[in-house]
């Protein structure tokens, strides 16, 4: 898949996403992957930061929140206006911009650090993204991430639950076969049924890729491995939102950080 036609299914998804996510219908964001990758990030106040595949922006805002001076790219238009928006009526320092994660226009050094929130892997091309954040980053600065689990949130992930919802297990079908572009349709699940069928679903092109594929992008872009997190949610967690339940049983998210060396 062309990396325009990349562009144009996140166009057509950015405003229904914009207004299921604003609404709270993100559960598995909201309640788990985002407040984990906020746990594990280290201070980041005062520090230059680029969030890439900012989306709407509520991540990026949580950065400035935390201290960061935030640039922010995404590759579609219509989700950068509403970031933008966003930040005309409550500044936070922000600057967004339209651009593609593979070719950042940014001069070589210019961060502390990188984040990508759930954007990596619907990139054609990892390998130019990696090597991109690296070139923006001064050395010793670092990179965080988070991907659907390479292992568990392979093409084809079902959740098992019986009758009464409670998850049994989760089937993994592809783990091996590397998706290049091949459209997944879903919406939030979390949405109410009425608000569900009042819109098209998502179409996300997707670039799956094995857990060593990662591990070898990530050394063939010279990046040292730091920290890595498999969020999860407790039995009790499980029990009071069956919904988040299957992360129980393995992990959706994997959060990887990594830091560009000081000297090449
Ligand atoms: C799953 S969404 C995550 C959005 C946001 N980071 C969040 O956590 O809410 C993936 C985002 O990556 C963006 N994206 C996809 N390909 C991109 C590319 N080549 N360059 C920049 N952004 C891209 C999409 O437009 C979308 O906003």
């Amino acid at each position: 898949m062309e990396a325009s036609d990349v562009a144009a299914c996140w166009e057509a998804n950015a405003e229904t996403w914009t207004r299921h996510a604003r609404a709270g219908y993100d559960l598995y964001r909201d309640v788990q992957n985002t407040p984990a990758f906020f746990a594990t990030l280290p201070d980041i106040a005062g520090l230059a930061g680029l969030d890439i595949g900012c989306g709407e922006g509520s991540n990026t805002r949580k950065l400035a929140e935390a201290g960061g001076r935030i640039t922010a790219i995404d590759i579609a238009p219509t989700f950068i206006r509403h970031a933008l928006e966003m930040e005309t009526a409550n500044p936070l320092g922000i600057a967004y911009r339209l651009a593609d994660g593979m070719a950042l226009p940014f001069a070589d050094a210019s961060f502390d650090f990188a984040t990508a929130f759930m954007s990596l892997m619907d990139m054609p091309r990892q390998d130019l993204v990696l090597a991109e954040a690296r070139r923006v980053l001064k050395p010793g600065g670092f990179l965080q991430f988070s991907i659907l689990h390479p292992c568990f949130a392979a093409p084809g992930r079902k959740v098992m639950r019986d009758e009464a919802g409670t998850v049994l297990g989760i089937e993994v079908r592809e783990y091996f076969r590397v998706s290049d572009g091949e459209i997944e349709s879903w919406r939030f699940g979390a949405a109410p049924a009425e608000e569900k069928a009042k819109v098209e679903p998502f179409r996300v092109p997707r670039f799956h890729r094995t857990l060593s594929d990662w591990v070898n992008l990530l050394i063939a872009a010279s990046f040292q491995l730091e920290h890595m997190h498999e969020p999860s949610v407790d039995a009790e967690t499980a029990k009071a939102v069956p919904y988040l339940a299957d992360t129980y049983i393995a992990p959706l998210f994997l959060h990887m950080r990594v830091r560009k060396p000081v000297r090449a």
